[in-house]
């Protein structure tokens, strides 16, 4: 670009690098994005009525009241508590918004998620990491420690975390909350995957915490983008000054309350997709050379005797799409599968055992 052109975009835009995904030709099998394989959809015979009913020529409400309060119902909370976001993506740029500027840090472990470190940046503030332990732990005592003495002002938890796979026991998660006097940010995107209880019950206690969750993992919606936060309300009409009005639309708001009026067919979802991972996790961890991290989530990381790219490259060759997690300093060699359909899984297994004999 032009110099006279770079110079008027903030420095931290210059720095930043876009998000990336990669994708490959003729893919029949997508397992790389910790999706679930199936759409949580209303039956086709309801989708026609929600179509008539959405009004698309009205604005829709910054805080459609029908999804907060299904989402409040789901999260046993009272609706004041809720939050509705566009995703947690999304929302995260929010919370950066609110809590990070120039010479402010936020605490993250690492690996995680890379959209945190990100996005930090581009509010132009410091990461401060703890490194994972030899099993890709979040070191609690540690992470405690450097969150009372770094003094960040925001602190992201991942649990379970991505793409480790690794969770953390309620009370390790409330040992970190009272250890600081940042907001803390547990991200439950997977949360519907671990028997964990939720840290949401430890919101009557902390105000510094906001528990932040998504609708695209286990309820299968990542195509339409919803999420929510669930925290004190006091935070919450704080939060709501940072956001853009109108990020849900209508459509994507009347999908996620057909779905959330189901939580049965959520939560059996949630269950099989955990089965198929563990099986997953099994057939992975029995092949010669292959190494497993165990996982509380839909998805696996592992090694296996080649390079993660000759390995990516030889299953997108078969037709199977999975993540190269090589990008992050601890990862090198590590690839990410997420449990598919059956069919979907044998495919991968049977692909990987064709790329590791060649
Ligand atoms: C830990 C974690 N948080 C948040 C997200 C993003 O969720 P959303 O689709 O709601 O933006 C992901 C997506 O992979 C994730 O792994």
């Amino acid at each position: 670009m032009r110099n006279e052109i770079s110079r008027l975009f903030r420095e931290e835009v210059l720095r930043a690098s876009p998000y990336h995904v990669g994708s490959a030709p003729a893919i029949r099998v997508k397992l790389n994005q910790n999706e679930n394989p199936r759409a949580l959809l209303p039956p086709t015979e309801n989708l026609g009525g929600i179509v008539s009913r959405v009004e698309p020529n009205r604005y829709p409400s910054e805080q459609p009241d029908d999804l907060r309060l299904a989402l409040a119902d789901y999260a046993g909370v009272p609706p004041e508590w809720i939050l509705v976001t566009h995703g947690s993506n999304e929302f995260v740029h929010s919370l950066c918004l609110s809590f990070i500027e120039r010479g402010r840090c936020a605490l993250i472990p690492s690996p995680a998620f890379s959209l945190f470190r990100n996005s930090v940046h581009l509010f132009g503030g410091d990461v401060v990491e703890v490194e994972a332990t030899a099993s890709f732990d979040i070191p609690v005592e540690e992470f405690a420690r450097t969150a009372a003495s770094a003094k960040p002002h925001l602190v992201i938890l991942p649990c379970p975390n991505n793409p480790t796979g690794r969770d953390l026991s309620l009370s390790e998660i409330e040992s970190i909350v009272k250890s600081t006097e940042g907001m803390v940010v547990v991200d439950e995107a997977y949360w519907e995957f671990t028997a964990r209880p939720s840290a949401i019950s430890l919101l009557h206690r902390y105000d510094n915490l906001i528990v932040m969750r998504t609708l695209s993992k286990a309820f299968g919606l990542a195509g339409i983008r919803v999420g929510y936060a669930v925290c004190n309300p006091d935070v919450a009409a704080e939060l709501l000054k940072v956001r853009l009005p109108f990020m849900v639309s209508r459509f994507d708001a009347a999908i996620a309350i057909d779905v959330l009026r189901r939580p049965e067919a959520v939560q059996t979802a949630a269950s099989e997709l955990r089965i198929a991972q563990a099986q997953l996790a099994g057939e992975l961890a029995s092949m010669r050379g292959v190494s497993v991290v165990p996982s509380d989530t839909n998805f696996v990381l592992f090694t296996t005797p080649l390079g993660s790219r000759d390995v990516l490259d030889g299953l997108a060759a078969r037709g199977v799409l999975v993540r190269d997690m090589s990008g992050y300093p601890r990862l090198r060699g590590f690839l990410r599968v997420n449990a598919g359909t059956e069919q979907e899984n044998r495919d991968f297994l049977t692909a990987l055992q064709a790329v590791l004999a060649d």
